[in-house]
């Protein structure tokens, strides 16, 4: 029987961190992209056996394409590496265009030289998809568990697709896509092609259990719900606001992401960098 190791609330219900200091603005996309793919060489380089937890999405595809450019440059080897990914649609198979597998593989997986069996998805075709989340969890727990977890976040302040509203202690599972993430979406799904109505996720306590997260947010549509970030306390109303309670999450934003910080956060940043 497997055994989850310690809930992250054990963390006192204040921050694990000053908020604040979680915050890095950076010029634009491509200089965000560049920090990520040297970070990721770094921990490739001093760990050549490190679990990975990957996200897609529009946000990610400049990091992958950066990483690719400078991970062929420096030829590095990428086989004895694990990577989780967070989501996947249910309904689609792995060879679907919009799959976020077939998306995996178009960014990043095609392009260098991986071992696919060191590669995880969830499988939107699982026949019974609890049984597949509970698989999920447990393949995560049993390759010793995610160094680095790469997020980007929803308009909505999900990640993964944990909606808002998803408890803080929730496994990998099934969840309804709220409208809002389906009509973000559906901006990758042309023609009469639909936003598949529900995804697989990892949950929220996955995603607390890697030692280390960098969620990523580009460009102004995601300003407003990165102010909310500041503006409010821990809730599952936003669900990345329970990044606050993680020891060693950033959180690297674009100037237009950071385009609506309130000046109290602006100003305390200039103060630490000072
Ligand atoms: C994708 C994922 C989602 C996206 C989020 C932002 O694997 O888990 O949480 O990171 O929806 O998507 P983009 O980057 O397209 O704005």
């Amino acid at each position: 029987m497997l055994r989850f190791p310690p809930f992250f609330t054990e963390v006192p219900l204040s921050y694990a961190q000053a908020p604040t200091s979680m915050l890095h603005i950076f010029p634009d996309a491509s200089s965000i992209a560049d920090h990520v793919s040297r970070s990721l060489i770094e921990k490739i380089q001093s760990k050549p056996d490190v679990v990975l937890g990957l996200a897609t999405g529009g946000t990610m595809e400049p990091v992958y394409a950066r990483f690719v450019e400078q991970a062929r440059a420096l030829r590095l080897d990428v086989c004895r590496l694990t990577s989780f990914n967070l989501d996947e649609y249910v309904g689609l198979p792995a060879d679907h265009p919009k799959s976020y597998a077939a998306y995996m593989n178009e960014h990043l997986f095609r392009h260098l030289g991986f071992d696919a069996s060191r590669l995880h998805l969830p499988d939107g075709l699982a026949q019974d998809l609890p049984q597949h989340c509970r698989e999920y969890s447990a393949r995560i727990l049993q390759s010793g568990g995610i160094e680095l977890q790469l997020l980007g976040v929803g308009g909505n302040g999900h990640i993964g697709f944990n909606e808002p509203g998803t408890p803080f202690d929730s496994r990998c599972h099934v969840v309804e896509l709220s409208e809002r993430t389906r009509i973000d979406n559906s901006r990758f799904f042309e023609g009469n092609a639909v936003v598949p109505a529900s995804a697989i996720t990892m949950g929220m306590y996955e995603i607390m259990q890697a030692r280390e997260i960098v969620l990523v947010a580009t460009g102004e549509s995601k300003a407003e719900i990165v102010s909310q970030w500041c503006r409010n306390d821990v809730t599952e109303a936003i669900p990345f606001t329970v990044l606050k309670r993680h020891a060693r999450a950033k959180i690297l934003l674009d100037e237009a992401a950071a385009s609506l910080l309130p000046d109290s956060v602006r100003q305390s940043m200039l103060a630490m960098s000072a």
